[in-house]
This record gives structure tokens, C-alpha cells and sequence, in this order.
């Protein structure tokens, strides 16, 4: 298990679809540079800590046994639920403390609570190293919303978690990729706080009421989407323009339009969008208006006008990632059994399949009286934050030598440089990677300049002291770490 990692994920705006989504129809989303990020972090007292200041909660905190019982305040709800159902589903026999920050606030209505709960369960499955699926993360965030909220396509969920711009059927029946790099979209704020549930549960009763009507406007609105998501592939962003006011006429048929909307909707189009229409349940939060190249500062002017807020944000971005400040791009030596070099692929590459068995180096430190420098890697390391290592370790780069990758590692960690000896060679395999791991000593007392991006703290612990402290869970070792001790003798 790792003792700490952090993950983010993005918000969404629909492009085309909404409510019709809800009842087995398809529809359009985009994900949004407005991200939420969560730490999660392995506590060895059986409690959940939750630390959330954007969302006004502060160290709020129960035993791990009463998760997901008793009053949960509101905005703790996504992420307690959310771990709740991991435990059940995949169970986990630490405490947590989780702690959340959102570069977005709550009031555009980008979809905050289904990002936060994808984090969680992105974050606590890290924790666990179980390589989730895209899918099982999304049925396990999809059942917390539902348990949330009771209602809900799942949509926003799924951008969250693949990102980009997704076709997107009522729950994850069908999720598609559209390949694009991005739309050329204003986005206007109303200024009013909608509530989608209730909005969502309006429509459920006029449908129940007038099934016919409601589904034919439905059916249009799908066929609607099915036309969108041709244009958006094609990049026709003239047709994908008309098809967006269509959309919004029968947003207005089904009564979900306001007065606001209407004005910050009307406006740019008189402005020359190709295209506008509200974005989500309606009643208030953010519409949307497709610019052409040479318009967009009239239409975001026309938005103001309108009384709205032009909100300037990125579409199709990535989705749910871990928070990493390691070089993915990092080119490493990938090696045959016998280490004859193969090719070079990145970091990331290596990290994501492991029959790219690739070179890395160790240095174990000691002092001169025999103890190990043990270390803490940094929380933003892309395998084994959090864990303790022993000592510094890195990958050997293209047109490198073991000796230069460590004593490069040596330097760029701990600031240190000195005469290595190297130790011994072997095969490492885990979960995550295969490496050529070759491993080095070389004594020093200190004093070190730690990079605090790779390394959190540093303690030297003698053979007998180093039992304890695992016991105690005072150290959680990376996954190669142990394996170095046992080779060093240090560890039996
Ligand atoms: C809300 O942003 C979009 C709706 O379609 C609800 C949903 O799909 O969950 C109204």
C-alpha cells in the first residue's frame, strides 16, 4: 500500500443532451480546465479526517467504523460516501485523511461533487495499487452520485474520469471518445445557482404526465445529438452551431429555459455566434455560445451585456490523473533479459506496461557507524509517493551509465556527490514495472541539500532501530525498497 498520493479531476459542460440523458438518450460532453484536486493520505489511527476549506469543512472526523453512518454534514457527503462504497467494494484497513481544493468554485455548476468523488475513489484505489479500470471507476463513482443525489445520468461523472469530449449514454451504457482538440466555445454565467435535482425530478413528472409530448421532444433532442456529434467530428462547427439552437428550442419546449438565459442566449446570437444554448438542467448556471475565429470578444462582451459573466476556460482536457512532478516525457533504456538495450520509450510508457523492462540505479547511504539513510519520497512522485526508500533511486537515462544515472540521483535529491561502489545487480518486477536495478553504496555523514520534489525528509536508522519502525508503520517501504534492504543484508 502507498501512504499518500494526489489525484485531480476536471468539471464538464454539456454541449448537447441534457435531460434527454437521463432517460436512455445520448448526449454531448466536454470536460473542463477547471479542475478539483484531493489528497488522500494513510493514517495508522482507524479514523477518516476530512480537510475540504473551499467546501467550508475543516478537520471534520469520525471513526472509520461509523463511515457513511449518522448526520453527515452536505458537502462531506460525496467524499464519505465515496469511501464508504470503495470499502465495501475493496475494502481497506487503514485510516484516511483526506484533503480537497478546487481550482473552480462551486457556483458555476461544473460539476464539483461528481469530480470530487471520482477523486476519492481514483485516489483510494492508488493508495491500494489496484490499477482501476476507467470503467470501475466509473461504476463505483456513478452508484455514489445515485446514492448522493438519488437522480443523474452519470455523464459528468464520465467526463471527470475520461476527459476530452465524450458521447455519452444514460449510465455509461455507452461512453465514446470524439477525437478533437477543441471547441471554440464562450461560456456565460448566469449568476444564479440552479438545483439540478430538483429541476431533473420537474421533468420526471411532466414526463409522467405527458409521456407522449415529453418523449417526442426527447427523441428529437437525441437525433439532435446523433447530428452533433457527426459535426464535432467533422469539425463543422457551422452545423454543430444550428444544431445547438435547435437543442435550445426544445430546452425551451420542456420549460427549463430562464429569463437570464434567454437574454445572455439572444445576445450572442445577435453577437454572430453560430450557435447558443444553455448548458446542464437549466434555470440558471452557465450557457454556452460557439464563436467563430474572428468573434469571440463580441460574444463574451454580448454576454456582459446580457448581465452575465464571461467565465474563460479550457475545454477538452484531460481527465481524472494522478498529480505527478516526475518528467512522464523522461526518455528511459528499455533492456532484453540479458540488459542489451532495445529501444527507448518514456516514463510514462514504462510506468503503464510493464513488459518494457527498463534500467534504473540505487544508492544506499550509510553513515559511519553503519546506519542506513532512509528517505521519504515526496507526495507528487508518480510510483511509491509517500513511501519510504532506501536511499536515492532514479532511472538511467538514454546515452547513460548506471554509475552516472546514480550519481546524478545522488545529486539531484540530496545534493551530494561521492565515490559509489557498486553493490550488486538484479531483476526487480513488480506490479507496476520490470527494472534492471543496480545497486551502490557509498558512506556519508551529511549534511544534505534535500530536493524537496523528490524527497519529503531524510533519517538515518541503524539495523536494529529499522524492525520497529516497520512495525510501528512508522515506514511503509516503496515497492523496491525491502527488496534493496534484503540484498544489502540490512533486512532478512
Ligand atoms: C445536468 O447538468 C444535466 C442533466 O441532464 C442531468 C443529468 O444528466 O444527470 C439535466
Amino acid at each position: 500500500m502507498l501512504t499518500q498520493v494526489t489525484v485531480s479531476a476536471p468539471g464538464k459542460l454539456m454541449l448537447m443532451g441534457e435531460h434527454a440523458v437521463v432517460y436512455d438518450f445520448p448526449c454531448l460532453v466536454t470536460a473542463v480546465d477547471s479542475r478539483f484536486y484531493l489528497t488522500a493520505k494513510v493514517l495508522i489511527e482507524p479514523k477518516f479526517i476530512l480537510h475540504a476549506p473551499d467546501l467550508g469543512i475543516i478537520d471534520y472526523q469520525k471513526p472509520l467504523s461509523q463511515i457513511g453512518l449518522g448526520d453527515i454534514p452536505d458537502q462531506a457527503k460525496c467524499t464519505e460516501l465515496a469511501i464508504k462504497n470503495f470499502i465495501k467494494k475493496y475494502s481497506f484497513s487503514r485510516g484516511i485523511k483526506i484533503e480537497t481544493k478546487s481550482s473552480f468554485s462551486q457556483k458555476y455548476g461544473f460539476g464539483s461533487s461528481s469530480a470530487s468523488i471520482v477523486c476519492t475513489v481514483k485516489a483510494l484505489g492508488e493508495l491500494k495499487q489496484l490499477k482501476l479500470s476507467n470503467q470501475e471507476l466509473f461504476d463505483l463513482s456513478y452508484q455514489t452520485v445515485l446514492e448522493k443525489q438519488g437522480v443523474g445520468s452519470g455523464f459528468d461523472v464520465a467526463a471527470s474520469i475520461w476527459g476530452g469530449t465524450l458521447y455519452f449514454v444514460t449510465a455509461g451504457k455507452k461512453i465514446e471518445p470524439i477525437k478533437i482538440d477543441s471547441i471554440p466555445l464562450c461560456i456565460g454565467y448566469t449568476g444564479v445557482k440552479s438545483n439540478t435535482t430538483q429541476i431533473v425530478k420537474e421533468i420526471a413528472k411532466k414526463k409522467q404526465e405527458f409521456p407522449d409530448n415529453i418523449n417526442k421532444i426527447f427523441e428529437s433532442i437525441s437525433q439532435l445529438v446523433e447530428s452533433g456529434k457527426k459535426a464535432l467530428m467533422e469539425k463543422d462547427w457551422v452545423s454543430f452551431g444550428k444544431f445547438m439552437n435547435f437543442n435550445q428550442n426544445y430546452l425551451e419546449d420542456l420549460g427549463v429555459n430562464s429569463e437570464k438565459l434567454a437574454d445572455m442566449i439572444s445576445h450572442s446570437q445577435k453577437a454572430g455566434s453560430l450557435g447558443a444554448k444553455l448548458s446542464g438542467a437549466g434555470g440558471g448556471d452557465c450557457m454556452i455560445a460557439l464563436y467563430n475565429t474572428q468573434n469571440k470578444s463580441q460574444i463574451e462582451e454580448a454576454i456582459v451585456q446580457a448581465g452575465g459573466e464571461a467565465v474563460n476556460i479550457k475545454t477538452n482536457v484531460e481527465g481524472v490523473r494522478i498529480e505527478t512532478t516526475d518528467n512522464q516525457k523522461e526518455m528511459f533504456v528499455v533492456v532484453d533479459k540479458d540488459d542489451k538495450i532495445l529501444e527507448y520509450r518514456s516514463r510514462y510508457d514504462c510506468h503503464h506496461d510493464k513488459t518494457l523492462r527498463h534500467r534504473s540505479s540505487g544508492t544506499a547511504i550509510f553513515n559511519d557507524q553503519g546506519e542506513i539513510l532512509m528517505i521519504k519520497r515526496s507526495s507528487t512522485k508518480d510510483l511509491g509517493a509517500g513511501t519510504w526508500d532506501a536511499t536515492s533511486a532514479g532511472h538511467v537515462q538514454k546515452n547513460e551509465t548506471y554509475e552516472a544515472a546514480a550519481k546524478r540521483e545522488l545529486f539531484e535529491e540530496l545534493g551530494i556527490k561521492g565515490n559509489l561502489k557498486l553493490h550488486s545487480k538484479y531483476l526487480f518486477d513488480d506490479y507496476n514495472e520490470s527494472e534492471i536495478q543496480a545497486l551502490y553504496t557509498v558512506i556519508y555523514n551529511g549534511p544534505f541539500n534535500i530536493n524537496p520534489e523528490e524527497i519529503e525528509t531524510v533519517e538515518f536508522v541503524s539495523k536494529s532501530k529499522l524492525p520497529r519502525k516497520i512495525l510501528n508503520k512508522e515506514i511503509i517501504f516503496s515497492p523496491w525498497a525491502e527488496r534493496n534492504l534484503q540484498e544489502l543484508g540490512y533486512l532478512t
